[in-house]
């Protein structure tokens, strides 16, 4: 299916998404260690972000509890609010942080969700990573109670593997209820979710793929390639092997490759690395840029718009194969 303006159904629920979503790690002001990953966005700047998200026709946002603790859900809900859209025409997912707890915490901290995040729902809330003191399939046991009472509408899980997920997903199938998606990192510079089984598995049970960090973190913008001295200035990303000299050296050819295609089709280097992630794949992946700027979000909207042939999207599999 051609997905320019199309819209896309996550897991074959009925919460229908654009292939492109706003990341909402961007908003999180600082409040914790999650949060110190990225400078502090004042509000002006995230309505900013917002408002040009909704203009430029994305419907979805991904939060966090974890994010700057509520911060960045709060930060969501007031720009949101700011920008006259009314409870239910956007849609939220938000994810629930398992570190340290047990599942029987979904139901203690699901008010201060619903509180950070008011007035809109919770459109889909995700298990945000494995590595609780529960069990995946008691996880997802609490989400479900919680979609019982009506105070989440999806269920999604992330940062699972092939076979956490299927757990997951049989653990909700019994129930009569689909798991939307996993999230998970996925990028042209990164595509482990091509060798470990998650994709395979994914598309074999009909769970969408939510995209994380789908530019590398910048990276496949080849704006730290060009401009090293934007390097000095990248927060905890200087600790990842991607962001040192040798790391830049491996991904180069790439980026230059993703280059030369957006001269070719007159977009950004980012609106073609993200199209190449939403379309690759059929209908299995959704993507969540973050941005810090207004340009980031005008581009990455702008992905939705054009479509790479099948031959660019060939040569790009073929160019980033090393990657997986
Ligand atoms: N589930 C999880 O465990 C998990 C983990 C990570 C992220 N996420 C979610 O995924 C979202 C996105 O991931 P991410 O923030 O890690 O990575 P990302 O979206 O790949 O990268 C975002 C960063 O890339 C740069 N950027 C964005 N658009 C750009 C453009 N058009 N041109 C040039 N540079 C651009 C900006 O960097 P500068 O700020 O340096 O300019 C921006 O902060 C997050 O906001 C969050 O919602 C989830």
């Amino acid at each position: 299916m051609d997905k320019i303006n199309n819209l896309h159904s996550l897991g074959g629920t009925n919460m229908i998404v654009t292939p492109i979503g706003l990341g909402c790690w961007q908003f999180s002001k600082q409040k914790n260690m999650a949060g110190k990953f990225w400078p502090t966005l004042e509000d002006d700047l995230i309505g900013k972000v917002v408002n040009l998200s909704l203009e430029g026709g994305i419907n979805w946002f991904d939060t966090a509890e974890v994010y700057g603790n509520g911060a960045s859900e709060k930060a969501l809900s007031k720009a949101l609010q700011a920008a006259g859209k009314k409870p239910g025409e956007v849609l939220i997912a938000t994810k629930w942080w398992p570190m340290f707890r047990f599942a029987s915490n979904i139901s203690k901290t699901i008010d201060e969700r619903i509180k950070a995040l008011t007035p809109y729902p919770i459109d889909l809330y995700q298990v945000h990573q494995p590595w609780g003191f529960s069990n995946e399939r008691s996880e997802v046991t609490a989400m479900a109670e919680l979609l019982d009472r009506k105070l989440i509408k999806n269920i999604g899980v992330s940062n699972f593997s092939a076979q956490q997920m299927k757990n997951a997903w049989e653990t909700l199938d019994k129930k009569g209820i689909p798991l939307a998606s996993n999230q998970v990192m996925y990028n042209l510079l990164h595509r482990k979710i091509e060798s470990n089984g998650i994709m395979e598995m994914a598309k074999k049970l009909g769970i969408s793929i939510i995209a994380y960090s789908p530019l590398a973190q910048g990276l496949v913008t080849g704006k730290f390639h060009d401009n090293p001295e934007l390097l000095k200035n990248i927060g905890l990303r200087k600790y990842s092997a991607k962001f040192k000299s040798k790391g830049l050296e491996k991904s180069r050819p790439l980026v230059m490759f993703i280059k030369e295609l957006s001269l070719k089709y007159n977009v950004s280097p980012s609106q073609i690395a993200l199209n190449w992630l939403i379309n690759f794949h059929g209908n299995t992946v959704v993507a969540i840029p973050g941005a810090t700027k207004e340009i980031h979000v005008k581009e990455n909207a702008g992905a939705m718009s054009f479509r790479l042939s099948d031959e660019d999207m060939q040569r790009l599999d073929k160019e980033s194969a090393m990657f997986k």
